[in-house]
């Protein structure tokens, strides 16, 4: 994968400026707009189709290679008032990987040098050029410590307090060298800064909690004082509100005469701090226990590359999915570009493309667990996805940990991702997932023959109910997941209001997402302890800092995808998906309209993705869940394996034998049709691998078949009731 490269903004309208970042080591790459009308044929064929966009003219750029910064940490001005001669820093630190090498805790750039505290092996050490003292307090991982340095013409001393915990040492004072003090000028928090490749330069992981300078040396009372009560009389020359602002990159300071300080790389905010008691699981009620910033080695929200290419799009342009076309020597890539329809013109259809879904998994490293329990194929990890345990400029997504074990709450897409590429092949199906496999439901709407534009979850959440009533049918991707309150509020509002939504997808409208105001390239997911879910939220840290939205699933906040779409998530799993056994409601009353022209009993035994149209992530109708009793349920997916198990949020013990042989009646896949208020109407089929299934044979098939008459009958008149 020697072109890297990623879009400034992900979707732009006709007559929009595109600006794409590309680092390469080849010597020059060229560039061509392409539309992307096909998805990728059968697993394994990872094919690209694409046809030019004559109106836009092909570049030739030169390569050059980009680095991305990698690594948070704080850079803290600290005024001009600062005095020389002696300083004191206090603060409370939570480090995560002690053990680990030398990390920077805190750096003072002085007239005179650079005063660090840092953490190796287990122990902290103060250092100008050469060690001056080490403390004997042994740290451990995931304990708080208060600590407090001192550097005075008299010497040095570390003294520190374990906060939690019982142990043989809880205090210790250690006292050393001298070293000469000039007049502060910069703290640094986890780092002295980034290296020429933008990497922080021993990047401290873990939690640091109120840093405070003083420009006197502080007694060991007053160390003591800090150490229990977290503040001193004694004055401090430099000293920053941390318990607010919760989603800014300021820090704004609190004496005065010294400057804001600014957050780097995606330092996190609204994490517990030294003195949290678990009163309050959120920094709204108690922001006092959440006066500390997380670091981590291997942060990464922005690339922050320069732009390589800056055209604008013609204003006839189509709207659809697109994709710039690298090519430079043998290698040639395609980054996915959604071009909208024209913000005051609606058409038949919209086709929602999932970017909060394609963001939360955007260069996952899951393929570092072990899924051989639930999936009956051989697992082949793409050689590209490969690069991701081997280059952290590729960053992480939200299923994964930090190198510290810590979650992944932060996503972007302003980074090179290597699994939202057209073609691009999925281990865990064995065929495709996402964004490669959504390709087949936008390969069905262009042979449709209706009129339909493409938007994204983004834009949605930018552009709200407006972007929505413009159309008459929205249809999902395979697998819209992630979805913020706005997002979620346009939708309930658009179908109370008469709107037709095709969800042909699995586990949609599941985990609460939210978009940082300032960074919406970004998106933050923060988990809760429920939910099918790859990592447990730290307690006390469920609640977003973008949007104070408190984290989860939508279902523990009432807002469940039963009540919305009807269905919602029941099982996964990933062996063969099944057919849909078709039920008495599907051979009768706006059933029969819908599924006119189909013979067969049993629909979507077939499919480029796990070989049946009901797979991978499945939903069920379930009135008791809030599903709409008057549904029609039209077809249920025939039993699934035991590799498909009952999803955990089901499950209040844990017991045996929840497979799809076990529980047929809670581990399925229902497709149904209802009506909403004002005319509007939901088909649902609740599976991931629906759409493969849609593209079998051609798109010649029973599921084709259904779908399409699905979308004539809401673009048009829904069927009698
Ligand atoms: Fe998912």
């Amino acid at each position: 994968m020697q072109i890297r490269a990623y879009f400034e903004e992900w979707s732009r309208r006709p007559g929009e400026r595109v600006r794409m970042a590309i680092s390469t080591p080849l010597p020059e790459v060229r560039a061509e707009l392409v539309r992307l009308p096909k998805g990728p044929g059968a697993a394994g064929e990872c094919r690209i189709d694409s046809e030019a966009v004559a109106e836009v003219a092909v570049m030739t750029v030169p390569g050059r290679i980009q680095h991305c910064p990698v690594g948070s940490y704080a850079r803290l001005p600290l005024g001009g008032g600062q005095a020389d001669g002696s300083l004191s820093l206090s603060c409370a630190i939570w480090p995560t990987l002690p053990a680990k090498g030398p990390q920077t805790v805190w750096a003072i750039e002085h007239s005179g040098g650079m005063l660090k505290l840092v953490v190796a092996n287990g122990r902290l050490s103060l250092t100008q050029g050469e060690t001056l003292v080490t403390s004997d307090m042994p740290i451990l991982a995931r304990n708080w410590y208060s600590v407090v340095a001192t550097v005075g013409p008299e010497g040095s001393a570390l003294d520190v307090y374990l906060l939690k915990g019982h142990t043989r040492m809880r205090h210790a004072r250690d006292e050393g060298a001298s070293c000469a003090i000039g007049r502060p000028e910069v703290l640094m928090l986890a780092s002295t800064g980034a290296d020429a490749a933008r990497r922080a330069v021993d990047c401290y992981n873990g939690k640091i909690d109120s840093p405070r300078l003083y420009s006197s040396v502080l007694a060991a009372g007053e160390c003591r004082e800090l150490h229990l009560t977290g503040s001193t009389k004694v004055k401090a020359s430099a000293d920053w509100l941390i318990g607010s602002d919760w989603s800014s990159r300021a820090l704004r300071s609190l004496v005065r005469g010294v400057p804001d300080g600014e957050l780097v790389n995606g330092v996190e905010r609204g994490v517990t701090g030294r003195n949290w008691d678990g009163r309050s699981d959120s920094f709204i009620e108690t922001p006092e226990q959440y006066c500390a910033l997380q670091f981590h080695e291997d942060d990464m929200v922005d690339a922050d590359w320069s732009h390589d290419l800056d055209f604008i799009l013609p204003k006839s342009l189509k709207s659809g999915v697109y994709a710039v076309k690298l090519s430079a020597g043998p290698e040639t890539e395609h980054y996915p570009l959604f071009v909208m329809g024209p913000k005051t013109e609606g058409a038949s259809a919209l086709f929602l493309a999932s970017t909060n879904t394609y963001l939360a998994y955007a260069n996952d490293h899951l393929a570092a667990l072990d899924f051989s329990a639930v999936m009956t194929h051989d697992m082949v990890v793409p050689p590209d996805e490969k690069l991701l345990f081997t280059d952290p400029q590729f960053g992480r997504s939200c299923y994964d940990t930090h190198s510290d074990g810590t979650p992944v709450r932060y996503s972007s897409r302003r980074r090179p991702i290597i699994n939202v590429r057209p073609g691009y092949p999925n281990w865990l199906t064995g065929s495709y997932r996402h964004f490669p496999q959504d390709m087949y439901l936008v390969e069905w709407l262009e042979r449709s023959g209706m009129d339909f534009h493409v938007a994204t979850d983004e834009d949605l959440h930018r552009e709200g109910a407006a972007l929505l009533d413009k159309y008459k049918v929205i249809v999902t991707s395979s697998h819209p997941e992630y979805w913020t309150r706005v997002g979620h509020d346009c939708l309930d509002s658009y179908l109370k209001s008469g709107g037709r939504l095709m969800y042909l997808g699995g586990n949609g409208f599941y985990w609460v997402t939210s978009h940082d105001p300032e960074r919406p390239w970004v998106i933050e997911v923060r988990r809760d302890n429920s939910g099918t879910r790859c990592w447990d939220a730290p307690y006390g840290e469920r609640t977003h800092v973008a949007s104070l939205e408190q984290g989860g699933i939508w279902k523990t906040r009432g807002r469940g995808p039963h009540g919305l779409v009807g269905v919602g998530f029941a099982s996964e799993g990933w062996s063969k998906g099944s057919g849909y056994q078709r039920l008495d409601a599907s051979y009768g009353g706006p059933g029969a309209t819908l599924f006119k022209g189909v013979n067969e009993e049993l629909v979507g035994d077939f499919g480029h993705v796990l070989g049946g149209a009901a797979g991978d992530e499945v939903d069920r109708h379930d009135v008791s869940l809030g599903s709409p009793a008057h549904a029609h349920i039209l077809a249920s997916s025939t039993p699934l394996g035991n590799e498909y198990q009952l999803v955990i949020e089901e499950q209040t013990l844990a017991l045996p034998d929840q497979g799809g042989q076990h529980k047929p009646s809670q581990v399925r896949s229902d497709m149904i049709y209802f009506t909403t208020d004002n005319g509007g109407a939901v088909f649902s089929i609740g599976s991931m691998t629906y759409a493969g299934a849609l593209a079998w044979n051609d798109f010649n098939n029973n599921i084709a078949r259904i779908t399409t008459n699905v979308l004539e009958a809401f673009a048009s008149e829904l069927p009698p009731e």
